[in-house]
């Protein structure tokens, strides 16, 4: 990628409910069960509650925090939200206001594919003069749920995860991107206005696999490197299945992938920083490591992403 201004992640954070709801609960409410929750999907407990805004403000300041920086320090605020707390104005105003960044705001919905897009387009802001970002994911899902659905019920979780992205001269972590959509798929997962997610599982399924395992594999390739180089593999979270599958045909061994859908469900934009900040609080992450993001949404959209950690 020929840039002179790229971009380091310095800091990172998450914001959840506290309130945990387990399989069990969700048995109590509706004809499903334990067993077939961690054999189908691997999700155990989900975290349920909030608003949108409110997930986001909690992990970009932990996000600024982690990186010393101070809200006045940010030059924009891109919220990456499937559920926004209202059409107008967009979350990430809410966010702006609340953690006090005096720049820009706007949100990016390419529904669970959203961090990865946010992320890319920080990076072009970056090279065009951009110093400082907040690049959030957060998603309340249980918004749009109908609690009565067991397709849509069993899989969805709130919360959110927060990067901050610093402008460095040279090339930066961003080793390659790579994003798509095919619109003509909108119908296999969507919510009209007023209405539940809706969403069919097993075309997406199938569909999720293959767009995953391409847009991967174009990243890793334009990134110059082979699957065997990569050292961390940071999935979307929708099925623990997906991610296995993903795993055995990119050819990357299963213990490189993050996986937090067994405690956070899928999250949809939240999933991915929220998997990435896990695996940095586990010390999962060295310098020199090369880093896959990868994920598939609503519309259908995916996206890919290679990090050179501490590049
Ligand atoms: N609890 C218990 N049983 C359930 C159930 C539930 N929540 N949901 C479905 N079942 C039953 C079905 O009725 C069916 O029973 P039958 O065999 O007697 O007819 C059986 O379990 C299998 O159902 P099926 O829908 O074929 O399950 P699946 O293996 O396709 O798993 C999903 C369903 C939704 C978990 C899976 O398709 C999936 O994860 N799809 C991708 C979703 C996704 O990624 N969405 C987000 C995109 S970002």
């Amino acid at each position: 990628m020929a840039t002179t201004r790229g971009g380091i992640i310095t800091g990172w954070g998450i914001g959840v409910p506290d309130n945990v709801v387990t399989n069990e609960d969700l048995s109590a409410r509706m004809d499903t069960n334990d067993a077939w929750i961690r054999e189908r999907t691997g999700i155990r407990e989900r975290r349920i509650g909030g608003t949108t805004s409110q997930w986001a403000i909690e992990a970009g300041l932990a996000a600024l925090e982690r990186a010393g920086r101070r809200p006045d320090e940010i030059d924009a605020v891109i919220l990456a939200t499937t559920t926004p707390d209202q059409i107008i104005p967009a979350t990430s105003a809410t966010v702006q206001d609340g953690i006090g960044v005096p720049g820009g705001a706007f949100d990016v919905n390419a529904a669970c594919s959203g961090f990865v897009y946010a992320l890319t387009t920080a990076h072009g802001l970056l090279a065009i003069g951009a110093e400082r970002l907040l690049v959030i994911g957060s998603e309340t899902l249980s918004r749009v749920t109908d609690w009565d659905d067991r397709s849509v019920a069993i899989l969805v979780g709130d919360g959110a995860g927060a990067v901050v992205l610093e402008a460095v001269d040279g090339p930066g972590q961003l080793l390659s991107w790579n994003l798509g959509a095919d619109g003509s798929l909108r119908h296999l997962l969507k919510c009209d206005h007023g209405g539940f997610l809706y969403m069919n599982g097993k075309e997406i399924f199938r569909k999720a696999v293959r767009v995953v395992i391409d847009s991967a594999q174009k990243a890793i390739t334009d990134a110059g490197l082979t699957a065997d180089d990569i050292d961390l593999m940071v999935p979307h979270q929708a099925n623990l299945r997906i991610i296995s599958a993903a795993c055995q045909r990119l050819g990357i061994p299963e213990e490189k992938a993050v996986v937090v859908i067994d405690r956070y469900g899928n999250t949809s934009s939240a999933s991915i920083p929220l998997a990435l900040a896990d695996a940095l609080d586990a010390g999962r992450l060295n310098k020199g490591d090369k880093v896959l993001l990868t994920g598939f949404g609503g519309g259908m959209t995916w996206a890919s992403a290679v990090l050179h950690w501490g590049g």
